[in-house]
């Protein structure tokens, strides 16, 4: 099996590997005791510029679960990044000092720019809208939990389909099975990003969009409800306009199957009504702990890695910048020019099109 070093996108991923993570996963949950000193010694370093409740906290239980020890900051004013200290370096630095590096940024491929600096595994704990890989393996985890494997069911995506990181790696990990298809639900200015749906196409998943999620609910297996991300909205008056598009109630599970998973990356904020909490079919808070085991499995490979330094990083003329404001190469303009895989055209930090860039 092919070594995996990092984990900034599902590109990372082969299902090899991934069974392999959730056999360990589940021994884990099965024998926690045994793993309690399996990475003594070793230093998590966790780097949030943006915040975070569960990701966060479960690496830093997973780590401290494994024995490791953990430092990092959840806002970066207190570190030399508020001096105008480059991610290239902060990363340089951070590297030195412990054994795998996880990194959540708004900024799009900022763990794709902070891997190519680092000699440790750099793991994506979000970046921007784009990609959040270990909410993946989450989400891989309870579906495996629950249903014992990962195939044949109609998976209902329901929300802001175009900011919700979660949703873009999670319909990409899922080619990687057999028999799914998806209703992808949403209103039209939160439709799933274009490459994406590309990229189901390629990959022959079969899809259908909706704006309704209860003319479609009753032909679900599992329904992933996603919040509106109010923090990647310009203008704060479309926000309030789509805000509460989808509230999940009681009601609105009348016509549901007896036997639908509910799912939620968390946080919510409203879209899921609090009397679904106590429904069988409420699996969000069991999904929020698979997080912390499946990122246990992750740290015990990642953390024993050796220590490999990256190849020598291009400087590049600085004209050459992706046009998407939120993509990393916009505030660290000396990373070099990227293309994504199989691409003349597409911006290998952020998978957006480089019609903007400037070459
Ligand atoms: N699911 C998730 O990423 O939650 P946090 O933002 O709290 O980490």
């Amino acid at each position: 099996m092919a070594e995996v070093r990092k984990l900034v996108s599902v590109d990372d991923m082969t299902k090899q590997w991934w069974e392999s993570l959730y056999t360990c996963c589940r021994d884990i949950i099965a024998r926690p005791g045994v793993y309690a000193d399996s990475c003594r010694g070793k230093i998590l370093v966790t780097m949030f510029y943006e915040p975070s409740t569960r990701t966060n906290f479960s690496f830093q239980a997973a780590a401290q679960r494994l024995g490791a020890g953990v430092f990092g900051f959840s806002d970066p004013i207190g570190t030399s990044v508020s001096k105008g200290e480059t991610l290239a370096d902060t990363i340089r630095m951070v590297a030195s000092y412990s054994d795998t590096i996880v990194i959540r940024s708004p900024q799009e491929g900022s763990a794709t720019a902070a891997a190519m600096y680092s000699d440790v595994p750099v793991i994506n704990a979000g970046d921007g809208s784009h990609f959040h890989p270990t909410q993946t393996l989450t989400d891989l985890t309870t579906i495996a939990q629950q249903r014992g494997d990962i195939s044949d069911f109609r998976i209902g995506l329901c929300g802001d389909l175009k900011n919700g990181r979660t949703v873009h790696s999670l319909v990409e990990a899922l080619a990687m099975f057999p028999g799914i298809s998806f209703t992808l639900i949403s209103p039209s200015e939160l439709r799933l990003p274009g490459y994406l749906v590309e990229g189901m196409t390629a990959h022959g998943q079969e899809y259908t969009e909706t704006r309704s999620l209860a003319d479609c609910i009753s032909e679900l297996d599992i329904l992933y409800m996603t919040r509106v991300q109010r923090e990647r909205f310009a203008d704060a008056a479309e926000y309030r306009r789509l805000k509460n598009v989808y509230i999940l109630t009681m009601k609105t599970l009348d016509s549901a199957k007896p036997d639908l998973m509910i799912m939620h990356p968390l946080p919510r904020y409203g879209e899921i009504s609090p009397d679904v909490d106590n429904d069988h079919r409420a699996k969000y808070f069991e999904q929020a702990r698979y997080g912390m085991f499946i990122r246990m499995a992750l740290l015990l490979e990642f953390m024993h890695l050796p220590r490999q330094a990256p190849p020598p990083v291009e400087c590049r003329p600085p004209s050459a910048v992706c046009g998407n404001p939120a993509c990393v190469t916009q505030s660290d303009t000396y990373l070099p020019q990227l293309l994504a895989k199989n691409s003349t055209n597409i911006c290998g930090y952020c998978d957006k099109p480089i019609s903007a860039l400037t070459l």
